[in-house]
């Protein structure tokens, strides 16, 4: 049935809310609903909000006023995401024109109201993941991209302390083997040809296969890697002590496995990891690199850090500085600790800001300076460039390479999709120029 209606959704935070938006998408498209890039007049708004760092919650508030502020009218406000989740009762009271809050492992119920064209004035934070995603099997995906994300894996039983994802997004659940392979399937007859396999604890991944045994993170690789079609699979996020042996010795075995690895440490001290609640130490997560080099030589490793997490002093600073010079990152991300509500560490007195800001550029420099020194290796050499679209100057195209480096070169827009070897020439700050061969 045509519709007229339209929907407008904006995207916070990490890939996996933006694996969940694009689930909001094909839920709308299979109501008829089109997406638009004006949210004043779109018939449903939704804001599909992160809550992992800084003043997650006052943003989506002033967001929320400028919508209510300028939307047209019987507009319909949905507020999804890790915010939604924790400040949902908050939500209702502060801006009682919102309709639906939805929390993260609730976005099914989108599918529920649409069909009933009927949105109540309600607030759904319910953990039910195994009805998400068995509402999610049958909606059709809809992508034109030749990348795509498949969320195999939800939630987190690990607790760091400063960390709010096992609250906003619960216990650790993972997706059949064959769910898994009917969504990349479905992904390939649209055209996709390189998936990254999403959860928030990827390499804890535990999915049962149809005779019913578990599958862990490598296992499932190796069976997605046979799919005709599938050239290229990465994952995100991993914890270390999920890195398990048969998974390091996959990067050297899976050839479509991309030479890429985000491994997240978070800190260099020993300290700092116990008061994390990390699991680990700083020279497990050296062994887990070596290995992980031993096999693959030229693995593009990347990582996060948190800086100025409670209690973390000069020295257990120097050991996060002295970590990043062992390791050698191609690209990392630091931020700067942010209390969460309701997490083991939102009690502990904090650092002086003046002291963990001058912490945190320290530490954005000489990342930053890892990455332009990794980078440089590649000039004159070829890589295996995925061409994802048009660059920002005229007669560009771009793409990611197989160490997930962005590349920007002269070239025409039909080969868009093709995977193709091109020469570096040039390294910006943040990507790379290059040129067809
Ligand atoms: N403060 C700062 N950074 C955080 N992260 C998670 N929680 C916090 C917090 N409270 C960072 C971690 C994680 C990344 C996704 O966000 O580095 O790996
Ligand atoms: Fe958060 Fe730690 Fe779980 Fe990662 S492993 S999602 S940082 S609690």
């Amino acid at each position: 049935m045509p519709s007229n209606k339209k929907f407008y959704i904006r995207t916070f935070g990490c890939q996996m809310n933006v694996y969940d938006s694009d689930k909001m998408k094909d839920i709308f498209l299979s109501h008829n609903i089109n997406q638009t890039d004006d949210f004043q007049n779109a018939d449903y708004v939704v804001l599909n909000t992160c809550h992992i760092r800084e003043k997650a919650t006052e943003k989506t508030f002033s967001d929320l006023g400028k919508i209510h502020k300028k939307g047209k009218e019987d507009q319909k406000v949905i507020v999804a995401g890790c915010v939604a989740q924790a400040e949902g009762e908050l939500i209702q009271k502060r801006a009682p024109y919102v309709d639906l809050v939805i929390g993260p492992q609730s976005i099914q119920s989108l599918n529920k109201f649409l069909d009933k064209n009927n949105l109540p004035k309600t607030s759904i934070t319910e953990f039910d993941v195994i009805e998400k995603f068995d509402t999610l099997n049958h909606i059709k995906t809809n992508t034109s991209n030749k990348s795509a994300f498949v969320t195999i894996q939800e939630g987190c039983d690990k607790f760091c302390h400063f960390c709010v994802v096992p609250y906003t997004r619960g216990s650790e659940y993972s997706r059949t083997v064959k769910e898994i392979s009917d969504e990349v399937k479905s992904l390939i007859d649209q055209g996709v040809v390189e998936f990254t396999l999403l959860g928030q604890n990827v390499n804890a991944y535990h999915g049962l296969d149809t005779q019913g045994q578990s599958n862990n993170l490598a296992s499932l690789i190796n069976s997605i890697s046979l799919i005709d079609g599938v050239e290229r699979i990465t994952y995100s996020t991993s914890h270390p002590v999920n890195m398990t042996d048969d998974l390091i010795f996959l990067h050297g075995e899976n050839s479509k496995l991309m030479p890429y690895l985000h491994l997240p440490v978070q800190s260099g001290s020993d300290k700092v990891l116990k008061l994390m609640n990390r699991k680990h130490t700083r020279d497990y997560y050296f062994e887990i690199i070596e290995k992980v080099r031993k096999v693959k030589p030229d693995i593009a490793l990347s990582s996060d850090f948190i800086i100025g997490f409670p209690g973390e002093t000069d020295k257990d600073f120097e050991d996060t500085i002295d970590l990043i010079e062992r390791v050698k990152y191609m690209n990392s991300y630091s931020f700067k600790y942010s209390p969460r509500p309701g997490t083991p560490a939102a009690d502990r007195e904090e650092i002086d800001q003046v002291i963990l800001n001058e912490r945190l550029k320290i530490t954005q420099d000489l990342l930053n300076e890892q990455q332009i020194e990794y980078n440089n290796q590649f000039v004159k050499k070829t890589v295996q460039v995925l061409i994802d679209g048009a660059g920002k100057h005229s007669g560009q195209i771009k793409g990611k390479s197989q160490f997930n480096q962005s590349v920007a070169l002269q070239g025409e827009k039909e080969i868009i999709g093709q995977i193709i070897p091109v020469q570096i020439k040039e390294v910006l700050t943040h990507s790379l120029l290059g040129e067809k061969i």
